[in-house]
């Protein structure tokens, strides 16, 4: 994509209603297209989606490939992608809109603020597709020991992390991240879901990334587990 047309969807997805912006200043509190202030922390179902469904994160979601794929499969609940790339968001959020899907929405934010825009128990799951592994770079990985804490903090009690990736590198890290914590508990680890039928079908949907690594013969790996 073009520098013009990021930019131009980077200026969209600020009008659209189902797309909110945190404020520049990374306070708790989110701006809306009109530049009102709409916090929709501990109230997200009521304050967004107008009804008491349960929500589901997808955190680094991109396109939001796989916020739209779930949301379609599961019209009984919420679903919010998050990310800090608006011209990338602006994809699924458009198709959300166009095809009046009312339980989809997105979140522009840095996902090491995210604990600051969810009451505590209110988020049911979070799914993390192909995030970048930062090979160099430990403390950035979203499976990292500080990011799973954040994700503690808004998960409600039994509520599911469910990773995908495609890297052996952050599959690994993870599992000892997990096993060295014990509040952790894994439910499910599988590191190549397609030598085999599929055990969860909401494995089968493909995001923008994962269709590029399974494009140059990389296997996917997922992991499904709790933290207390
Ligand atoms: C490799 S892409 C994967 C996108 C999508 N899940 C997919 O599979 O197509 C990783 C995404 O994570 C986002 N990201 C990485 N670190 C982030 C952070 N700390 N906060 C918010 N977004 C982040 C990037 O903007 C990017 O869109």
């Amino acid at each position: 994509m073009g520098r013009k047309n990021k930019l131009k969807r980077f200026a969209d997805v600020a009008t659209f209603p189902n797309v909110y912006e945190v404020d520049p200043a990374q306070e708790s509190f989110l701006t809306n297209q009109e530049g009102n202030s709409s916090d929709l922390r501990g109230h997200w179902a009521s304050g967004h989606y107008h009804n008491d469904h349960p929500l589901i994160l997808e955190l680094a979601c991109g396109k939001g490939d796989y916020t739209v794929a779930l949301a379609k499969d599961h019209p009984e609940n919420n679903y919010l992608g998050v990310d800090i790339k608006g011209a990338r968001m602006w994809k699924g959020a458009r198709h959300a809109l166009e095809t009046g899907m009312n339980n989809v929405a997105f979140l522009r934010t840095r996902i090491e603020f995210i604990d600051r825009f969810f009451a505590p128990g209110e988020a049911s799951a979070i799914w993390i597709t192909f995030p970048d592994p930062f090979e160099g770079k430990v403390t950035r990985r979203l499976m990292a020991a500080p990011f799973l804490e954040r994700y503690r903090r808004i998960l409600k009690p039994g509520g599911i992390i469910h990773l995908k990736t495609d890297s052996p590198l952050l599959y690994e890290f993870t599992l000892e991240v997990i096993h060295s914590d014990p509040r952790c508990h894994v439910l499910y680890a599988n590191p190549d879901i397609y030598s085999a039928p599929l055990d969860f079908p909401e494995l089968e949907h493909k995001t923008y990334y994962e269709i590029k690594h399974l494009g140059i013969g990389r296997t996917i790996k997922y992991v499904q587990f709790t933290i207390v």
